[in-house]
């Protein structure tokens, strides 16, 4: 039995990761500030998998509150998500998402330091790479260069971070996922991302034009250099997203891991259109306009090297998590 503190808990990725952690018989203790999700996921949780996590409603930023929590209790692994994801935002706010981001993980890690918990897995994300010469993304590309935001780079700064303290201690581990595009949920249709965030990513858009929210979506552009015209990403199943978590743990050791997370095949917006269109039978309103500044055309996930160390490959695909969608949609 391993006792494990996950951090942004309550959220779309970690919730799901909780339900797949139940399975192995770990005991789950939540850090959340609730800023981004919502209380009530617990019962779901509890719902879908039969166990409860504890949790502490407790700000990374808290860091005095943050040393309680781990004076009372003894961890053996943080699965760190907590963290703010807007891109757009962290534009207009470099300063909150440096400090939530960055600063939050520097409290985590002290207060890890200070109570001999050496074990974190990382939340980081494919946006670390920024732009590279090929789409198809391996882990021994080099990260940082042409990152085009805030947000991306809390993710790129906190990799560092995470091999800095692992350079300074030979009993550190760290594994920094790099996660591709998350969508869909859990099969129940109990728990989803939470379509009151501020709709920035492709997938909460098509949810909120589905419900007549949003008039149309607008595609970003149809002239890149892809299948298409419009933008390509490595869309995975948050259900194998979390998967991965778990097929992480016993592979630990002192160092750094670095795992991609992502099925290695792309996905363009007008195929993710069509296969919205043909999982609900209705017809998905959309208009062209211009690119998004700071788009990439085409990306997807080398993921061999997790399947390779891991054992761990997506096993679902678009059209799973566009019925779970639905379902999570029907459910609201
Ligand atoms: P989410 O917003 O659903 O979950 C993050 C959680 O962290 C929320 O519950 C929020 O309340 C909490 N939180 C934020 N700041 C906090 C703080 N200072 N103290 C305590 N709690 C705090 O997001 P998610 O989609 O589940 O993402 C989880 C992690 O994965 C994040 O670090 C995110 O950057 C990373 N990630 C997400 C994606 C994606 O597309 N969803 C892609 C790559 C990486
Ligand atoms: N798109 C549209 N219309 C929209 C929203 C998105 O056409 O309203 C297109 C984008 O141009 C892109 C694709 O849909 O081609 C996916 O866009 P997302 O915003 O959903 O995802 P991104 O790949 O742009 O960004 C995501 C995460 C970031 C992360 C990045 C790393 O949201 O946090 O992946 O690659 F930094």
């Amino acid at each position: 039995m391993k006792r494990i503190l996950v951090t942004g808990g309550t959220g779309y990725i970690g919730s799901h990761t909780i339900i797949e952690l139940f399975k192995k018989d770990y005991e789950i203790d939540i850090l959340d500030n609730l800023f981004n999700s919502k209380i009530t996921v617990l019962d779901k949780i509890e719902e879908i998998s039969g166990k409860r996590p504890n949790f502490y409603e407790i700000d990374l930023l808290e860091y005095e509150k943050m040393r309680e929590l781990f004076r009372d209790n003894k961890y053996d692994l943080v699965i760190h998500f907590a963290g703010l994801k807007a891109v757009g935002e962290s534009v207009e706010k470099p300063l909150l998402y440096y400090e939530n981001n960055v600063g939050g993980t520097i409290n985590l890690l002290k207060c890890m330091k200070e109570f001999g918990v050496n074990k974190i897995i990382f939340s980081s994300s494919a946006t670390v790479y920024g732009e590279q010469p090929t789409p198809k993304l391996d882990e021994t590309m080099p990260t940082g260069v042409g990152i085009t935001n805030p947000y991306g780079e809390t993710k790129h700064i906190i990799e560092e971070i995470l091999k800095d303290v692992a350079e300074s201690d030979p009993e550190f581990s760290a594994v920094i996922l790099r996660y591709f595009n998350p969508i869909g949920n859990h099969p129940s249709g109990l728990i989803g991302e939470d379509p009151n965030d501020i709709p920035n990513n492709l997938m909460p858009i098509i949810m909120k034009v589905s419900r007549g929210e949003i008039k149309e979506l607008s595609v970003y552009g149809d002239d890149y250099d892809t299948v298409d015209g419009s933008g390509v990403r490595d869309y995975i199943h948050v259900v194998d997203l979390a998967k991965g978590h778990v097929a992480v743990i016993d592979k630990m050791k002192p160092g750094v891991l670095i795992y991609n997370l992502g099925t290695g095949k792309g996905t363009s917006v007008f195929q993710m259109i069509k296969a919205f269109e043909e999982a609900s039978g209705e017809k998905l309103p959309y208009k062209v306009t211009e690119r998004r500044p700071g788009d990439l055309a085409e990306i997807y996930a080398d993921s061999s090297k997790a399947e390779k160390e891991l054992g761990w490959k997506a096993e679902l695909n678009v059209d799973d998590a566009m019925r779970d969608t639905l379902n999570y949609l029907n459910n609201l």
